[in-house]
């Protein structure tokens, strides 16, 4: 079929009732979320509870967030109790989750409300921007989720919802102001915060990357790619560069308890402020003398290989085991736990299991 370069519908009012139409029937049931029922029975969502999730919901999935949402909010139900809380028990909960800054500024921004807000989230968009941890898609999301302000929010379903239903040729990452200005063209004046969980939703469900249900879409008879039987060809990406490998070596000392020593990561940089095993640095060269990064002079013996990717690099890391000898001292970095206990993150968790599994 020839290309029909026919400009969407979208802008009109009859786009954003289907959608709302079609979330007031399908809305999932997620732990965060004042449901459209709910909200019809004037139930008013919990700006902590939505902030909290969206938090948590950058660059994790749905499915992992719901398992440890519910474990956070009970440890910590409201603003102030998280804000009076240590900094190491957050990144504890945090462990496992990844963007481990995510947890530092969750904790800032907590403390920012508590000391600068009255305990109160701001309800504006520009507000919301100025805490910390807070960008330009968390702050849209809480200001039309929690407080129904009319806010454009724009994640990866409403990119691609989006560049579909206009047919966007420019590629991604370059095209997110040309699909934020169009998301302003359709986005309604009312239920803003349900439009976007409608959106959110649809792109989860039905507007899928791959194999979209098209057939029971809302939203086909405004979309330009499904005219053109062309879904699958956005939204245009540009493509991704290869990610270097690095490699590294960590070190497991065992007491005569069974303890592991792990150490506090720096504050800056990766996995920041999150407990790990001492070792190299992880370079694309494999480092000369690896044992010299060790926290001590043993008999060291290779236990395995473990692989973990990162945003902008695989990992390679050689686990080395070894006993702690007589008169060993940690330092004030250093502390002795269970293995089965620390709360880690991933590569830590890989790692620590490694050994302890031997
Ligand atoms: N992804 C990010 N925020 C979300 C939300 N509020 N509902 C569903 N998915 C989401």
């Amino acid at each position: 079929m020839a290309k029909t370069t026919r400009k969407s519908e979208a802008g009109k009012p009859q786009f954003a009732r289907k959608l709302l139409g079609w979330y007031d029937k399908n809305a999932r049931d997620l732990p965060w979320r004042v449901g459209p029922a709910a909200r019809r029975a004037r139930q008013r969502p919990n700006p902590y509870r939505v902030w909290l999730s969206e938090i948590m919901l950058q660059q994790t999935t749905v499915a992992t967030v719901s398992n440890r949402y519910a474990v956070f909010l009970e440890r910590w139900p409201t603003v102030a109790a998280l804000a009076a809380a240590p900094l190491d028990d957050v990144l504890g909960e945090w462990a496992g989750l990844g963007y481990y800054a995510r947890a530092r500024n969750l904790h800032k921004c907590a403390r920012a409300i508590v000391n600068e807000h009255g305990g109160k989230f701001p309800v504006t968009e520009e507000a919301l921007r100025s805490l910390p941890g807070v960008g330009e898609y968390t702050a849209a999301a809480i200001a039309a989720i929690a407080f129904d302000q009319r806010a454009i929010v724009v994640d990866g379903n409403i990119e691609r919802i989006v560049a579909r239903v206009f047919e966007i040729e420019t590629p991604l990452p370059k095209a997110k102001a040309e699909i934020k200005a169009l998301g302003e063209t359709m986005w309604p004046e009312s239920r803003s915060g349900d439009f976007a969980q409608g959106l959110m939703d649809l792109g989860a469900e039905i507007c899928r990357p791959k194999n979209p249900s098209c057939e029971t879409c809302p939203l086909s008879a405004y979309c330009g790619a499904y005219q053109n039987d062309a879904v699958e060809a956005y939204p245009k990406k540009t493509p991704k560069k290869q990610k270097p490998v690095r490699v590294g070596a960590a070190f497991a000392l065992k007491n005569s308890r069974g303890e592991i020593l792990l150490e506090r990561r720096p504050e800056k940089g990766l996995l920041g402020g999150m407990l790990g095993l001492p070792g190299t640095q992880w370079s694309e060269s494999p480092p000369s003398s690896p044992k010299n990064s060790a926290p001590v002079k043993t008999s060291w013996n290779l236990a395995g290989d473990v692989r973990h990717t990162f945003t902008h690099f695989h990992l390679s890391l050689k686990i080395y085991c070894g006993e702690a000898p007589k008169g060993f001292r940690k330092n004030s970095n250093q502390q002795w736990l269970s293995p089965d206990k620390a709360k880690l993150p991933t590569i830590m968790r890989k790692a620590v299991n490694t050994v302890s599994n031997q």
